[in-house]
């Protein structure tokens, strides 16, 4: 027998807004303090990657060591660089149709929850004004282990009580859509289907996000 569609879990960043954006250029102005070399393609491996991990990643090219306090620090410079950027967003940063998409699950009953590993996702849930939407949002205090862990997405679908055959969840990010798969639900990939092959269907932005054509594929 099919299951319903009962709940949508939505990554936050690169999702529902362009804080990839933000978290990129963070990242870059760090890069270039310590004249470490950073481009788009490795900042692809820090979507949905957990502040302290980004940091070995982005670390990975520099040409000397450094200590954990070193690495501490670097890593609240660029979170103070974060928090510059999003200090000026305004509800107008919500991503093209995602308010229309929200409103829609609300009209028809369909859980929604919020999957994001960042520390700051309570600041831009407001700064967007959309924390009303969100049945239950994931906080990154009680997340033991990060995507592509499945870990958030089912600590998501269990506070929802919503089954995890019954759930989409939504991601920008190759290890959220690792996690969503290994949680047991259907993917929806947000970006390059090259990057995000292991989704069930890719859409280029939140717009494309078809509910019916998903319901009627799997559920
Ligand atoms: C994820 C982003 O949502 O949050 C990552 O995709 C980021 O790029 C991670 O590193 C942690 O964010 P923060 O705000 O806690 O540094
Ligand atoms: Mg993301």
């Amino acid at each position: 027998m099919k299951s319903a569609l009962k709940a949508v879990i939505f990554d936050l960043d690169g999702v529902l807004t362009d804080t990839a954006g933000y978290h990129y250029l963070a990242w870059r102005k760090v890069a270039d303090e310590l004249g470490i070399y950073f481009d788009e393609r490795i900042n692809e491996r820090l979507k949905g990657v957990e502040r302290m991990r980004s940091l070995e990643i982005v670390f990975e090219r520099a040409d000397r060591g450094f200590t954990d306090q070193e690495k501490r620090l670097w890593a609240d410079k660029k979170n103070e660089y974060y928090k510059e950027l999003i200090e000026t967003m305004t509800p107008s940063k919500v991503a093209p149709g995602a308010r229309e998409l929200l409103i829609t699950l609300k009209e028809k009953g369909i859980k929604t929850g919020l999957a994001s590993v960042s520390k700051n996702a309570q600041t831009v849930i407001e700064k967007l004004q959309i924390k009303e939407f969100f049945d239950y949002m994931a906080d990154a205090t009680i997340i033991k282990q990060g995507k592509p862990d499945p870990e958030i997405f089912l600590t998501v679908a269990d506070n929802l009580q919503v089954a995890a055959e019954c759930c989409i969840g939504v991601e920008d990010a190759a290890a959220g859509i690792k996690a969503i798969k290994t949680a047991g639900m259907f993917a929806v990939g947000i970006g390059d289907p090259q990057v995000l092959s292991e989704a069930d269907e890719v859409i280029a932005s939140i717009v494309g996000f078809d509910l019916q054509k998903y319901i009627e594929m799997v559920f």
